[in-house]
């Protein structure tokens, strides 16, 4: 294959050695090369349609670019850094295989709005593959959350115990983060799937091009507006950036709750051994190295979405190389957030839920003071005096180590002498989660009914 730069008519002396290696980025963009083709496909039809290549010129082109595609599927294909990049790796193949029509597929157009192109056709797809593995979790905490509804835990706020909660109801809490990432992904691939091709370099092209139908032929809601935007503008992988880093930070609180519940003190849930690994010296560990990975992951995430914002801080338009910074960073995230949602899948797929250890740690809080407040404003308490008995109650509870359901109907009565028998109807940790029966609370059967929903609502 021929190592010659097309821009070598202007140029006295050839590149420097090490600026070839600095400026190449074959090493990372080949991975974008199904794109690259597919673009040049829909570019060299649309040029036979308007009547700037020839029909039989069309045909040869599109026969070559398809069989370097098998080439690079097989990997028989030798990539050249002296050629740079993805584009001119394989547009010099194809002369290579084709002859001189070969080096008529670059007109009327240029790598800035060919670079362009291929990045969004390549985050569509990673878009909708991050969909669907979102889904796949998604399900799974579905599943778990029907399955587990009748498990009682201690809900917190400030990690310390708050009100009972259905684990199910935790579970769903899970689910609508998702929900709204899933809704995140969506709405930026609108902004994805729009077509810089047809910009060339940065001003629009002399030849009659038809856009549109090159839109078309890819599946590109439109071509984009305006040139000098289409081919220098990154926005669309920022906001793709920044959906990842929200769904990563998710992941991360998801996390931190798993490694908690598996440590001894929590003892809430098993992660299953094949999601968990073991320590050179202490033969007891059990160690969450997966949700710990997925909460380390989020630095990374959250860097390349730094690091994108600020390659593009400065530049003005239209086309400036700082833009090519914008694969790596892609790649990783893309990577990233579809080894993580698998592995949580799959990991969240076999959890063991240990309800009775939750369901004790529910009773050691005194979980159900504030039923106990709310009991007593039944009783025509206001809800502060109220607050301020339970508060004395709870002090009592502490100093004589028994929980609020242990306390004798005699000792309540002492702190306020309208309580009653039916009292310990509040107290109770099954109780208190089913009193609250409402759209969105915790009750048992509005957490089945919350699921009925949620399945309802990924499939429309
Ligand atoms: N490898 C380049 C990139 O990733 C392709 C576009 C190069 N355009 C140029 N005018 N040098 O951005």
């Amino acid at each position: 294959m021929t190592g010659k730069k097309p821009w070598a008519g202007r140029f006295g002396e050839p590149t420097d050695a090490f600026v070839e290696a600095f400026t190449a980025s074959v090493g990372f963009d080949r991975r974008l090369y199904k794109y690259d083709i597919a673009g040049s496909i829909a570019h060299a039809e649309m040029l036979a349609e308007v009547g700037v290549l020839k029909d039989k010129e069309c045909e040869s082109i599109v026969h070559g670019l398809r069989e370097i595609e098998q080439e690079i599927d097989g990997g028989n294909f030798a990539w050249s850094t002296e050629l740079e990049d993805v584009h001119m790796n394989i547009e010099a193949r194809l002369t290579d295989r084709i002859g001189e029509v070969g080096k008529k597929l670059h007109t009327g157009r240029s790598r800035n709005d060919q670079v362009a192109t291929d990045i969004r056709l390549y985050l569509r797809d990673a878009v909708d593959a991050i969909a669907q593995a979102l889904l796949g979790l998604q399900q799974v905490l579905l599943d778990l959350a029907e399955k587990e509804h009748q498990v009682i835990m201690p809900g917190f706020t400030h990690l310390q115990t708050a009100q009972p909660v259905s684990f199910g109801h935790h579970m769903l809490a899970w689910f609508e983060m998702l929900q709204r990432d899933s809704g995140r992904f969506a709405d930026c691939r609108k902004r994805i799937n729009i077509m810089p091709l047809g910009s060339a370099a940065l001003a629009g092209t002399t030849y009659p091009i038809d856009r549109h139908v090159t839109a078309a032929k890819l599946g590109f809601d439109a071509p984009a507006e305006n040139s000098l935007d289409a081919v220098s503008d990154r926005d669309f992988a920022i906001e793709f950036l920044s959906a990842a880093a929200t769904l990563a930070m998710h992941l991360s609180r998801f996390s931190e709750e798993l490694i908690l519940w598996s440590s001894a003190q929590f003892d809430f849930v098993d992660l299953g051994d094949a999601f968990c690994t073991g320590s050179s010296i202490m033969p007891q560990k059990k160690n969450p190295d997966v949700p710990e990975l997925v909460r380390g992951k989020t630095g990374r995430v959250y860097g390349n979405l730094m690091a994108l914002l600020t390659t593009m801080k400065a530049q003005p338009l239209a086309y400036n190389k700082d833009n090519q910074e914008d694969k790596e960073p892609l790649f990783d995230t893309v990577d990233t957030m579809l080894d993580c949602l698998r592995v949580y899948t799959d990991m969240m797929a076999v959890i063991q839920v240990k309800a009775d250890n939750m369901q004790a740690a529910a009773n050691r809080g005194y979980a159900t003071a504030t039923d106990l407040a709310d009991y007593l404003v039944g009783k025509d308490i206001p809800f502060r005096d109220a607050h301020e008995v339970v508060g004395k109650v709870v002090a009592f509870c502490i100093e004589q180590q028994i929980s609020l359901e242990q306390m004798l109907l005699e000792d309540l009565q002492g702190f306020c002498d309208k309580i009653d028998q039916d009292v310990y109807a509040v107290l109770s940790l099954q109780g208190s989660v089913n009193a609250r029966n409402h759209l969105g609370g915790t009750a048992f059967e509005k957490v089945l009914s919350a699921v009925a929903r949620a399945r309802q609502r990924l499939q429309d």
